[in-house]
C-alpha cells in the first residue's frame, strides 16, 4: 500500500474502501473483504449506521488495528462543541475500538441553514482539536468544505484540516476547492469516485481504458491518484472489491489526463454545501 503525507506528520494509504449503505452482515463482509484484498483505509461515518459493522469487520479481520486507517464523521445534526463530543463518544463505542485515525465534519453548517455558521463549524472543530488533544482521534479533517468554508475555520482554528473530502470523479471533480486545498497542504478525499456507477456508460473512459486493457473503474481511480488525490471506492462485490485496488502499475498520460479533465458533467449527485440539505435535482 502507498501512504501519502499529513500536514499533522500522520500519513493516510493512497486509497481507501467506503461504506456507504453497507449495513449490517453485508457491511462486515465487505469490509473483511476489503482488508483481506489489501485496502487499509475504512471511510465510514455516523450517518451511514454500520459503525458497529466497520468494528466488527475489523476485530473479525485479524489485521492488528494499528494497520487500519479507520475514519468517521460527525453528522450535521450533531455540530457544535458538546454535541460533537457526545456523537464521537457513540462513535467510538459503537466501533469498539480506544480511537480513530481521523474525524471528519461531515458537512459544514451553512449560510442558507444557520445565521451564525462560522460560530458553529468553529465549535464543532474545537471539540475535535479537544479530542485530538486527549489522543482519542489521530488526525481531524473537514468534508464538504468549500474555499468559504475552510478560510472561516481557520480564522480560529489551532489545528489545520488534515483532510477535505469532497464528491471527486470523472465529470465533477471540483478542481477550485482541489487546487485550494493542495496549496494549503490538505489532503483531498475523493468521494463516491466511480459517480455511483455513472462513468460506466461513458465512451471517452471506454475508450482509455481499452488502451491500457483495464476497466473504467480503473482508470478513473487511477486519474484520481494522479491527481494527488485518495479516491474511497464502495463495493459489495470481492471482483470489484479487487479490481478497485489494483491500480498501481499503470499510469495515464498527461493526454489522457486532460480528456478526463475535461469531461462534461456526468454522475454529479446534486449536493452542494452551500444549499445542503437540499439538492439540486438531477435527471
Ligand atoms: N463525505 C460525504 O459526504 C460522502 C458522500 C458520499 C459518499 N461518501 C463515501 O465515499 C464512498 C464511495 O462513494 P459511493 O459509495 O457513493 O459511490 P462509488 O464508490 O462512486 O460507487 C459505488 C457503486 O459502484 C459500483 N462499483 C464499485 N466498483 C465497481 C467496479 N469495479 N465495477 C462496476 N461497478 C462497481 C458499486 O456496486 P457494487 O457494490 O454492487 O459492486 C456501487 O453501486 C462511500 O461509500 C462513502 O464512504 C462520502
Amino acid at each position: 500500500m502507498k501512504y501519502l503525507k499529513l500536514n499533522d506528520g500522520n500519513q493516510i494509504p493512497a486509497i481507501g474502501f467506503g461504506t456507504y449503505k453497507a449495513t449490517e452482515e453485508e457491511g462486515i463482509e465487505a469490509v473483511k473483504t476489503a482488508l483481506r484484498n489489501g485496502y487499509r483505509l475504512i471511510d465510514g461515518a455516523a450517518k451511514y449506521e454500520n459503525e458497529v459493522a466497520v468494528g466488527k469487520a475489523i476485530k473479525e479481520s485479524g489485521i492488528p488495528r494499528e494497520e487500519i486507517f479507520v475514519t468517521t464523521k460527525v453528522w450535521r445534526e450533531n455540530l457544535g462543541y458538546e454535541n460533537t463530543k457526545k456523537a464521537f463518544e457513540d462513535s467510538l463505542q459503537k466501533l469498539n475500538l480506544d480511537d480513530v485515525d481521523l474525524y471528519l465534519i461531515h458537512w459544514p453548517a451553512n449560510a442558507k441553514n444557520f445565521e451564525n455558521w462560522q460560530e458553529i463549524n468553529a465549535e464543532t472543530w474545537r471539540a475535535m482539536e479537544d479530542l485530538q488533544k486527549e489522543g482519542k482521534i489521530k488526525s481531524i479533517g473537514v468534508s464538504n468544505f468549500w474555499v468559504e468554508h475552510v478560510e472561516a475555520l481557520m480564522k480560529t482554528a489551532k489545528v489545520k484540516p488534515a483532510i477535505n473530502q469532497i464528491e471527486f470523479h470523472p465529470g465533477y471533480w471540483q478542481p477550485e476547492v482541489t487546487e485550494f486545498c493542495q496549496k494549503h497542504g490538505i489532503v483531498v478525499e475523493a468521494w463516491s469516485p466511480l459517480a455511483r456507477g455513472k462513468v460506466f456508460e461513458n465512451e471517452a473512459l471506454k475508450k482509455i481504458a481499452e488502451n491500457h486493457g483495464k476497466s473504467v473503474s480503473q482508470i478513473s481511480l487511477r486519474w484520481i491518484v494522479q491527481h494527488g488525490v485518495v479516491p474511497i471506492p464502495k463495493s459489495t462485490t470481492e471482483e470489484r472489491i479487487l479490481d478497485n485496488i489494483s491500480i498501481f502499475d499503470f499510469e495515464l498520460n498527461s493526454d489522457e489526463m486532460k480528456t478526463m479533465n475535461e469531461l462534461p458533467e456526468m454522475g454529479f449527485s446534486g449536493e452542494l454545501p452551500n444549499i445542503w440539505p437540499d439538492r439540486i435535482p438531477q435527471e
